[in-house]
């Protein structure tokens, strides 16, 4: 009887609460939402006006709050013209969750009711959200260059905007912008056959034309999703099947497609697993290379780092991931960044199997397992194994939730799913995330609510032992979502590989800077491999045990330095760092100004810094304009040059 109560309780319960968004959210939300931007990007700003479409879901308002971050806020009105009046309040002082514009209603509005509203406002450089970057900071030199990254909590300084994963809405989008600074736009969302009505109509004028383009997103999506780019790109289709586009500059696009010619392939793995893709066509923009990550499953729309293309396609795990999203995240999302592996650990899961589908390389999946866990441990230790960081459901309260940005959500969520799938058997797992995503389609939940559904699942389809395995499911689920450090049950992932890998090591270490019998092998090692033999060289710097005339030999033998594959560089550039080595600054330096992608850079000028803080900053300082704003950050609380670090 008290069993049933308190499970009839979780029922009743709501969804957990988003403590990173200062909106009313609770009492009302958006349905709607339709962008008018007319960009400067030469003259790095963009004018704009954002109309909405409200519906008060709870208590009666008067009025509504919305998340802003160092937008220009100029006017807030109803659309019938009645202007009414806003504040703008931090009730965090200096914090990095930015501000809070209030906007007085003109009434009272009840449960059900809809309040159309606009508000004209304006974002330049200081955007945390858009990079405004100058034609010599791109590929071919010929136009400025815009995009946005918005994930997880940098859409309110592209907008105001009930900035949370909870809240999802439909957009339209009409953006205007000069021939000659842009020769194509896209955002997420399809273009529009439709032309909508424009507010501020420019005037023409002599040397350049206005152009329109429209943008139609028909699913309701969180706003974390909206996404923008343009400068000098263009689109193509790769490979068959006519759904999957790639976006980039015109010089490198053919390189590109040409590695890409999988695409296609790569959804069929995925859609093998989890059922059809419904957003339609896929299409994946290959960014300037200060992109600051590997990839963003903006939908319809992924943006992706240039360095996951190395020419050999052993980068293309990204687009497996990012794509994988498209049902783990973009469908079902997560309703706060509390929950994230909802989004990431899903989607390093359907990634996985996607990739063994596609791959059949049983044991690329646990060298990836392996590396993701070695990557989720070092995080932890930089958060402390007794930080709720290193917990799969951070507190991030007052913060900025990217403080909490780490493996964990991907790898532990991973490890976690695995899990409950060697408890439910490969079969009835799959059939459940199907039926899960039939049931949660356009929502967004907590892990609450996943564990109900799976028990609920195996309950109704009358699985064999039925009783053990809930007891075996709801044993550990508490220590692995809320306790932190190592989870509660350490999985198997080893392979001979991973020791050939580590014998590997031993072999260039015991020849003491001579060439070792098996030197070659290196040759012949899984992509995985070479990441986990250049993980284990870093450990042995670590433990002052890698000498520099093994690097030496190392490098003669592999010709790392020279490296194209960043994935492997970076973590030889990290290696012989920690060795102490210093010799090789010119080719770092060069490295570090040639990417920006954070996983890459970080580690590298992490490194960089303990060997010799100031050839680190004398590095950063070079390469900062080439830097993202979030990057640019990043390596700054790196190298201890923020001032103020929010704590
Ligand atoms: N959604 C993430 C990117 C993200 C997460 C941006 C949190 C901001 C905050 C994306 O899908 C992702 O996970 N990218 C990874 C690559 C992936 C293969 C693990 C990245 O960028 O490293
Ligand atoms: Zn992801």
């Amino acid at each position: 009887m008290i069993v049933l109560m308190i499970s009839l309780m979780q029922y009743a319960l709501a969804y957990e609460l988003d403590v990173n968004t200062f909106s009313n959210y609770l009492d009302v939300q958006n349905r709607h939402l339709h962008l008018e931007w007319l960009l400067n990007m030469d003259k790095k700003y963009i004018n704009a006006t954002s109309s909405y479409r409200f519906q008060v879901v709870g208590r009666s308002i008067n009025k509504i709050t919305l998340d802003i971050y160092k937008l220009n806020i100029y006017s807030t009105y109803l659309q019938n013209g009645l202007s009414l009046p806003h504040t703008i309040d931090n009730p965090y002082e200096d914090s990095d969750q930015g501000s809070r514009l209030n906007i007085q209603l003109d009434k009272t509005y009840y449960k059900g009711q809809y309040i159309e509203l606009s508000i004209k406002y304006s974002i330049d450089s200081r955007s945390r959200s858009i990079s405004f970057m100058t034609k010599e900071q791109t590929s071919t030199k010929t136009m400025p260059y815009i995009f946005s990254q918005c994930e997880d909590a940098n859409c309110r300084a592209l907008a105001p905007l009930q900035d949370t994963p909870s809240v999802k809405q439909t957009y339209t989008a009409t953006v205007i912008f000069k021939d000659t600074e842009a020769a194509d736009v896209f955002m997420s969302a399809d273009e529009s056959k439709e032309e909508f009505q424009v507010l501020h109509r420019p005037q023409d004028q002599a040397g350049f034309t206005w152009k329109y383009k429209y943008f139609i997103q028909k699913v309701p999506i969180p706003s974390y999703l909206i996404a923008i780019v343009a400068g000098n790109i263009k689109k193509v289709p790769t490979s068959t099947g006519g759904r999957t586009f790639l976006v980039s500059e015109p010089d490198k696009i053919e390189a590109y497609t040409a590695e890409l010619k999988e695409m296609e392939q790569f959804m069929q793995a995925i859609e093998q697993y989890i059922g059809p893709y419904t957003w339609g066509t896929y299409t994946l923009v290959i960014q300037p290379a200060s992109f600051p990550i590997g990839g963003m499953e903006n939908p319809l729309l992924t943006f992706a780092n240039p360095t996951i293309m190395t020419g050999t396609g052993s980068g293309l795990d990204v687009t497996i991931h990012e794509m994988a999203h498209s049902w783990f995240g973009n469908t079902i999302t997560c309703v706060n960044w509390a929950n994230m592996w909802i989004n990431e650990g899903f989607t390093v899961f359907l990634e996985r199997k996607a990739s063994y589908f596609h791959y059949q390389i049983p044991d690329d999946i646990k060298l990836n397992a392996i590396i993701g866990n070695t990557s989720m441990y070092q995080d932890m230790l930089g958060f402390g194994l007794n930080s709720n960081f290193s917990s799969l459901h951070p507190d991030t309260t007052g913060l900025n939730p990217d403080d909490s940005f780490s493996k964990i959500p991907y790898e532990k969520g991973y490890q976690f799913l695995s899990y409950l799938e060697s408890i439910v058997g490969e079969a009835d797992f799959q059939s459940m995330l199907r039926a899960y995503l039939v049931q949660y389609k356009y929502q967004s939940i907590d892990q609450q609510e996943f564990q109900n559904f799976l028990l609920r699942y195996l309950y109704e389809k009358q699985v064999d032992d039925y009783s053990t395995k809930r007891y075996k499911i709801l044993e550990n689920w508490n220590k692995w979502v809320y306790s932190p450090g190592l989870p509660p049950v350490i999985l198997d992932f080893s392979t001979p590989k991973l020791a050939e890998a580590y014998d590997y090591t031993n072999a260039y270490i015991t020849a003491d800077g001579q060439q070792p019998t098996k030197w070659q092998s290196y040759f012949t090692f899984l992509h995985s491999q070479k990441q986990v033999f250049l993980e284990d060289l870093f450990k042995q710097a670590q433990n002052n045990l890698l000498k520099i005339n093994v690097i030496n030999q190392m490098d003669k033998d592999l010709k790392l330095t020279e490296e194209k594959d960043f994935e492997l560089k970076f973590r030889w550039f990290r290696a012989i760092l920690t060795a102490g080595d210093k010799t090789r600054f010119i080719q770092i330096s060069d490295f570090l100004g040639s990417v920006g992608r954070g996983k890459m850079v970080y580690p590298v000028y992490r490194a960089l810094n303990q060997l010799d803080h100031d050839f680190a900053v004398q590095t950063f300082k070079t390469h900062e304009a080439f830097y993202h704003p979030i990057a640019k950050n990043n390596i700054k609380n790196i190298l201890g040059l923020k001032e103020n670090i929010i704590q």
